[in-house]
């Protein structure tokens, strides 16, 4: 169904907007673009390009961001397109217009492509659905809807993890914490079975981990210790409270004695395992600083390569 959705008539990506039924090839093209988007010689830089020059990139947030979106109009504007950030708290929502009327509005702006942030899970398909009726030429990239899809972040964790560790057939990785309300974890769930990593893991108290793992071919694990065995790639995950419809946990402290990310947890993966977090970040919460901020963390490092997965789908799309 969401392939369907995503994939136009000729298999090409005509809307990005979950991992699930992405096919490998589609994931592998994005991440090759990505790295044409690079430069390694002297710290990672990023190329500029005419490839969107004359277009109109909307960037849609009904939900804060500081990364996504600043890297989605980074990113833009790399390309040369024409960026713009539509302000939801000053628009006419709060005077009752609906969400298709605003996208008809904007369509109406001659928009090229829509950059959609929701807190409802299905926002963007809904929004795909029906561009695809009213205006079929423009694409819709979801930046994050509820705790459905982050496409984006699931990429750019992709694109990290194949940076450090190259191929992913071999790969142990972790994903520690609140895994039951996060988008970004089922992405990278999805993302990682399609690439082809073997052991995926969760780690968290039963109160957050959701109960369709089996189907999702995850291991779960509630003692940290155990789950983090001889693993290569970490993933830390906030508490997201803003989706928790009752008491998961007894405190944040409680939590970090238990789930917290240490120095001394880290000792059971791999020595040179990495650690990527998709941000914002708690500290002493589900991560102790000399983690974060460690030789073992790649966290800032995927949000610069957040900007080269953004350039890639805009360009892949623009070429649909
Ligand atoms: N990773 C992520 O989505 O961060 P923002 O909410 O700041 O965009």
């Amino acid at each position: 169904m969401l392939r369907h959705i995503q994939l136009n008539s000729c298999g090409k990506l005509n809307h990005l907007l979950s991992m699930e039924g992405l096919p490998k090839s589609t994931i592998l093209d994005i991440l090759k673009r990505a790295n044409d988007f690079l430069t390694f010689d002297d710290g990672i830089l990023i190329k500029k390009s005419n490839n969107l020059f004359g277009k109109s990139i909307f960037n849609i947030f009904f939900e804060n961001s500081t990364r996504t979106s600043t890297t989605f109009e980074i990113a833009a504007r790399r390309l040369s397109a024409d960026v713009i950030n539509f302000n939801v708290a000053t628009s006419s929502t709060s005077k009752g217009e609906t969400l298709l009327d605003t996208i008809d509005n904007l369509a109406a702006m001659q928009a090229d492509m829509f950059v959609i942030r929701h807190s409802k899970s299905g926002a963007s398909v809904l929004i795909a659905k029906h561009i695809n009726k009213v205006a079929p030429h423009i694409h819709i990239m979801n930046a994050g809807d509820g705790s459905h899809a982050h496409p984006t972040q699931a990429l750019l964790d992709m694109f990290t993890i194949q940076h450090f560790k190259g191929d992913f057939s071999t790969l142990r990785v972790a994903i520690i914490g609140d895994i039951a309300h996060s988008r970004v974890a089922r992405s990278n769930i999805h993302a990682l079975t399609t690439l082809g990593s073997p052991d995926i893991r969760v780690i968290g108290p039963n109160t957050l981990l959701p109960s369709n793992l089996s189907d999702l071919g995850v291991h779960s694990f509630n003692d940290i210790n155990s789950g983090l065995s001889d693993v290569d790639v970490v993933i830390v995950l906030r508490l997201q409270n803003e989706r928790m419809t009752s008491t998961t946990l007894p405190s944040e402290n409680e939590y970090f004695k238990l789930f917290g990310l240490t120095e001394k947890r880290l000792l059971n993966a791999k020595p040179d395992a990495i650690i990527l977090h998709p941000g914002p970040m708690n500290r002493g919460v589900e991560i102790d600083s000399n983690v974060s901020d460690g030789p073992n963390s790649v966290i800032l490092t995927q949000v610069t390569f957040g900007i080269a997965i953004r350039m890639a789908v805009m360009d892949i799309l623009n070429n649909s």
